[in-house]
């Protein structure tokens, strides 16, 4: 798909409007392509956790993007490298684990843990080869406090650059954050574009229809819920409800935080924060071509939070994904037929979505910029 400079202006003004994006870009293979190439190639994104590379040699396997990356500790501190071997490009780790060395196991091509090569058996019969020029290919790293975040572009602006004042307003919850316990990680999968699923989450218009118990511990009325954009992220606030009436209450949610968050940091990394104890869970949503998403959630508790209240919490998330999974479902299915080629967004309840669509469109005009 080629876009041209003229559509970029068009489809921005289209957005000033209220006008969502049209369907190519929900369903088209070469807008995907452009997205893979322009947003993640180019984009920093979570990866793990530092306490998984505690310890010199500690390694585990993640993605970035379309990206396979092993992320593990040396010497000189965590690395971020691409897990393809520089030999026949097979993946050269699995899982997680500790090693002194990081070694293929198509042809044992060995590599150190900053990524270079060491050895490659009967290399030394050839005429003209050198090690050093077969290191592990590197994307950077960069941490927010336990968060390993990693990005395939050299030339990318930092992550505190990108980050602003969001570790500011997530510590302003009151929680310590360094003090949450790593509860678990679930996969999943989803059959709607990446940026359906996103835009979901980024508004709340749809919350007293679709999500009644979440409606009920959380004020979501309009003039009580809020939502604000930000550079490259976007945060959402409500307070919890005085009284929950009408239905029982789908969990305790007494406790130190009295404020929901729900914070999105471009391009694909989401924080939710309910109110009640101490918790955290996050979601990071990667692109499976046009019409599939694939990710994970890893949840997050005080360290005084009971294990029933932890699995009641992850339940509750849990119900208002799938709520919120028939949604988006059903959205891809009314855009794949094309009618109409665009929605329409409203600008008070829905200007988080117009600001990550904003996002989208100004990363992938490069590609226009570049090309013309
Ligand atoms: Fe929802």
């Amino acid at each position: 798909m080629a876009l041209t400079t003229t559509d970029f202006q068009r489809l921005s003004h289209e957005l000033d409007q209220g006008l969502a994006l049209p369907t190519a870009w929900y369903t088209d293979q070469g807008i995907a392509e452009l997205e893979r190439r322009y947003i993640f190639r180019r984009s920093w994104q979570y990866v793990g956790r530092t306490e998984q590379v505690a310890q010199a040699g500690d390694y585990f396997t993640a993605q970035v993007g379309d990206i396979p990356v092993v992320i593990v500790r040396s010497a000189e501190g965590i690395q971020g490298l691409v897990n393809v071997c520089r030999h026949r490009r097979h993946e050269v780790m699995s899982g997680a684990g500790n090693r002194r060395s990081l070694q293929c196991p198509y042809h044992a091509w060995t590599y150190e843990l900053d990524g270079r090569l060491r050895t490659a058996p009967r290399s030394e019969r050839e005429l003209s080869f050198c090690k050093e020029d077969y290191p592990l290919l590197r994307v950077q790293v960069a941490t927010w406090g336990r968060w390993i975040f990693a990005n395939p572009d050299p030339d990318a602006p930092p992550l505190t650059e990108i980050l602003g004042e969001l570790p500011a307003i997530l510590a302003s919850s009151g929680m310590d954050l360094d003090q949450l316990r790593f509860w678990r990680r679930d996969d999943w999968v989803s059959h709607a574009n990446w940026k359906i699923l996103i835009e979901n989450f980024l508004e709340c218009y749809h919350c007293p229809v679709q999500h009644p118990a979440f409606s009920a511990v959380i004020d979501v009325r309009p003039d009580a819920y809020r939502l604000e954009a930000y550079r490259w992220f976007s945060s959402q606030t409500g307070s919890v409800r005085d009284t929950i009436s009408g239905q029982a209450p789908p969990y305790d949610a007494q406790g130190d935080v009295q404020q929901a968050q729900f914070h999105f940091l471009w391009p694909n990394f989401t924080i939710s924060v309910n109110p009640g104890r101490p918790n955290l869970s996050l979601d990071v949503w990667l692109p499976d071509g046009p019409t599939r998403t694939r990710g994970f959630s890893e949840h997050y508790f005080g360290p005084d939070v009971p294990a029933d209240w932890a699995e009641e919490m992850i339940a509750f998330n849990a119900q208002v994904g799938d709520e919120d999974d028939e949604l988006t479902s059903s959205v891809q299915r009314g855009i794949d037929c094309g009618l109409p080629d665009q929605g329409r967004f409203l600008a008070n309840s829905e200007h988080l979505c117009i600001h990550f669509q904003k996002l989208v469109l100004s990363a992938v005009a490069r590609s226009a910029i570049l090309c013309s």
